[in-house]
């Protein structure tokens, strides 16, 4: 939540820092602001998207070689030009961006208050501006440095900030607890942000602040330390993200680009992992804690929306495949429900970004009680990356829509490289059976390609169709029972359909009430294990009027000639089903957005990485 930028060297900040905000605009858009400082420092600030705030500046004197940027996901106070960031202290000393919350800022500013200061946002950045500047002013021998540390030492919660000082105008003071940043490291320039998107066109050597981490950066110094005053080790990372990846590639939205790459990052998930032969599953990353995953008493997988939803099909695989028993947890349940967590278990946490608060403090937790802590990430060094003792990359390569596609198609990819790995390992399944469930996993990305070109068009037809309706129902049962939760995350996220995901076979318990002709039910139905179940849930909502779209195997006639409308897919095994199924579901929900003119790739009210509770 909430996207960060700074710059500070040679050139001209402006055009690097709306950039910059333009690509982290997915982690926030409802306002954005920026700082420039040339001799004094001017704020501007805009409620809206970016581009709103780049014509404002732009209609205005803007130079500086040094400067910070915000882009806003609101917690405290509506998005408005006032709750927009920089946010600066009352006598204008400090100006603040800052990404998380402060927990404790109504007590912090009650406190400041008695001490005469006032407040002209509802924000909780606006509080800490001040308190830096109350410190700094308390006695003459405290730097800004010294200031912004007393003041950090006061919070609780969660912070990624960047600080300018009016009375010590050469530096940027970064400092970061719960929120990521990263610096990247120019020649006699430096590049802040909240990930490393806008600094990739300018350098590949990058430093990920760690909890507590503050650094001091002039043009040509950079100094790194812990709030607390102790010196840190710096580790140079090198990025290895392509400027290529974060543009749309002739698609008009990046949720698009991200649906048709899946065949594409499917097959960068399998790289280096799945032999030629298909004899064995290569799981580097895992290698050294293999034996304790192998000989765990439990697994308990962690995550939260659509990474939850993976974590299901997940706990399905692991099931029926390794023999081992699984829990699911959402990460803000896990994090406070006091779980019961051995040492010989090992908790697995999923995250597309690496960053999402609930997810990190579930690592926490269950690093606290010993269990063995891995991560299924695809953001390279992000915290979750770095604070896990083991796991897998994704490698689906950026994703900016905010309702995740490929993301979640790859994490699903590795559970599923995972499972029948542990399988084999615990000898739960015989080489044949393995065989060919890895010829079947290999065979998706060219499954995937057919349905993105032969459904494509069908899909939009049918989007028309139901585009109008207020509510949904998806249904799925066993593998394809996650695939339903999702597809309705997907609709209701970006299109604001009401729409509910549930096993089919629970709707008779509930959701059955409210089929009616009016209510699109959208059935996972290809034929497997549990086709003829299906066909009768099929039936039931028929029965009542309902219309049935479904998602059905090639040449399934009966289906076909049952429901409203319907969506074929090549034939699968179960297990692999989830990676085809889902996506009709995600270009049905992607259509559907775009004929309401809903904003596809920024939907209101979200961001794409939730970095606060
Ligand atoms: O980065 P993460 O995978 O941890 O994010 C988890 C959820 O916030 C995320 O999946 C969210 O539900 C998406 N908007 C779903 O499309």
């Amino acid at each position: 939540m909430c996207g960060i930028v700074g710059y500070i060297g040679k050139k001209e900040a402006f055009p690097i820092l709306i950039k910059g905000l333009k690509l982290l605009e997915y982690r926030g858009y409802d306002s954005a602001g920026l700082a420039l400082q040339n001799g004094s420092l001017v704020v501007y600030r805009k409620k809206g998207k970016v581009a709103e705030l780049e014509e404002f500046v732009l209609s205005q004197k803007h130079d500086g070689v040094i400067g910070i940027g915000h882009t806003r996901w609101a917690t405290h106070g509506e998005p408005s030009d006032k709750n927009a960031h920089p946010h600066t202290s009352m006598n204008g000393l400090f100006t603040i961006v800052h990404n998380g919350i402060i927990e404790n800022y109504a007590k912090l500013k009650d406190d400041l208050k008695e001490q005469g200061y006032t407040f002209k946002s509802e924000t909780d950045t606006e509080v800490l501006s001040n308190l830096v500047e109350y410190f700094y002013s308390q006695d003459e021998a405290i730097n800004a440095e010294m200031a912004v540390q007393l003041a950090l030492s006061k919070v609780v919660g969660a912070y990624g900030i960047a600080v300018l000082c009016q009375a010590e105008p050469d530096k940027i003071i970064v400092a970061r607890k719960g929120s990521p940043l990263v610096v990247g490291l120019g020649n006699g320039e430096y590049f802040i942000a909240s990930d490393a998107s806008p600094i990739v066109e300018f350098t590949n050597q990058v430093v990920y602040l760690n909890d507590e981490d503050i650094a001091v950066i002039t043009k040509d110094s950079f100094t790194l330390k812990n709030v607390q005053n102790t010196p840190v080790t710096l580790k140079i990372s090198h990025l290895n993200l392509e400027i290529g990846e974060l543009d749309k590639g002739g698609f008009d939205h990046f949720m698009l680009k991200e649906i048709f790459e899946q065949p594409k990052t499917i097959e960068e998930t399998f790289r280096g992992r799945l032999r030629p032969d298909y004899s064995e599953i290569v799981l580097g990353g895992l290698l050294n804690v293999f034996p304790k995953i192998q000989n765990a008493d439990r697994i308990i997988i962690i995550g939260c929306g659509t990474s939850w939803h993976a974590a299901l099909i997940g706990e399905y695989l692991l099931e029926e495949y390794a023999q081992i028993p699984v829990e699911v947890d959402y990460a803000s349940e896990f994090r406070y429900r006091k779980p019961v967590i051995g040492k010989n278990d090992v908790v697995i946490l999923i995250s597309q970004s690496g960053e999402t608060a609930d997810t990190l403090a579930a690592l926490h937790l269950a690093k606290e009680k010993g269990a063995t802590v891995l991560g299924i990430c695809n953001v390279v060094g992000s915290t979750l990356a770095r604070e896990t003792e083991a796991g897998v990359f994704t490698h689906a390569g950026i994703e900016i829509g905010v309702a995740s596609t490929k993301a979640f198609t790859a994490q699903v990819t590795v559970l599923t490289m995972f499972a029948l790995k542990l399988a084999r390992a615990r000898k739960t399944i015989t080489q044949e059976e393995y065989s060919v469930l890895v010829r079947e996993l290999a065979a998706i990305p060219e499954k995937g390609r057919q349905i993105l070109l032969q459904s494509n068009d069908k899909i939009k037809a049918i989007a028309e169709k139901y585009k109008d309706a207020i509510n949904s129902l998806y249904l799925g049962r066993g593998y394809l029972f996650p695939v339903a939760l999702e597809g309705a995350l997907k609709l209701k996220e970006i299109s604001y359909i009401h729409a509910e995901g549930y096993a089919a076979g629970e709707m008779k318990h509930g959701p059955i009430a409210l089929v009616d002709d009016n209510l699109p039910v959208i059935v996972v139905a290809p034929q497997d294990d549990y086709y003829e179940k299906i066909v009768s849930n099929i039936q039931e909502v028929k029965a009542r009027k309902g219309n049935v779209i479904a998602i059905v195997t090639e040449g399934d006639k009966t289906l076909k000639e049952m429901v409203n409308d319907f969506i074929e897919i090549p034939a699968s095994h179960p297990a692999v089903a989830p990676l085809l199924t889902v996506i009709p579901l995600q270009l049905l929900a992607y259509h559907i957005a775009l004929m309401k003119g809903c904003n596809v790739d920024q939907p209101r009210n979200l961001a794409k990485s939730v970095t606060v509770e």
